[in-house]
């Protein structure tokens, strides 16, 4: 290989994606597993729909959206699920619900679209944090 080459390769790896994955593994079982991924989906749809609903003022939807994802959202989790994560892991989760309550409370009794969005954006920073530090390591049976 030319010397030109190599050194392209060697600056292409230095500035490119990351090939290893370096978030730290977060052990589930099957049924964890699938009460956290339900439970992202569940975050990623009320975030679309409270966006549709701030942009057409309809605040019922956003309030009650938002709400669907509070404190109460977690209290259904399967057994061991809170002694699986890290205390960060907590913290950041724990601050997305409370962040969503205070959406609903806030939507319901000011109804104020900058606001409503700046919560969102707060929120949002716990979703990147949480997902650039941990990935699921599941000990579900891989797929054949
Ligand atoms: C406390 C940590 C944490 C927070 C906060 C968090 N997530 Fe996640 N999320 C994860 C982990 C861990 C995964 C699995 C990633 C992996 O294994 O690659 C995940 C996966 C997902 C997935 C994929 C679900 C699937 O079916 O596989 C979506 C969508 C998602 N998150 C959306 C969100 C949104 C939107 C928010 C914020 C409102 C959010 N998450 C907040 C930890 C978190």
């Amino acid at each position: 290989m030319k010397p030109v080459m190599v050194l392209t390769l060697l600056a292409l790896s230095l500035s490119g994606p990351a090939l290893a994955d370096e978030r730290e593994p977060i052990p589930l079982n099957p049924a964890q597993e699938h009460f956290v991924r339900d439970e992202m989906r569940g975050f990623l749809a009320a975030l679309q729909g409270i966006h549709a609903g701030l942009s057409s003022g309809d605040w019922v939807r956003v309030a009650a959206l938002a709400r669907g994802m509070g404190k109460a959202a977690g209290e259904t989790a399967p057994p061991g699920l809170g002694e699986a994560f890290t205390p960060r892991f907590r913290e950041w989760g724990s601050a997305t619900h409370t962040g969503f309550d205070q959406l609903a409370l806030d939507a319901e009794s000011m109804q104020d679209v900058s606001l409503a969005l700046g919560q969102l954006g707060e929120i949002m920073k716990n979703c990147m944090q949480c997902h650039a530090t941990y990935r699921i390591e599941s000990s579900a049976r891989p797929a054949r």
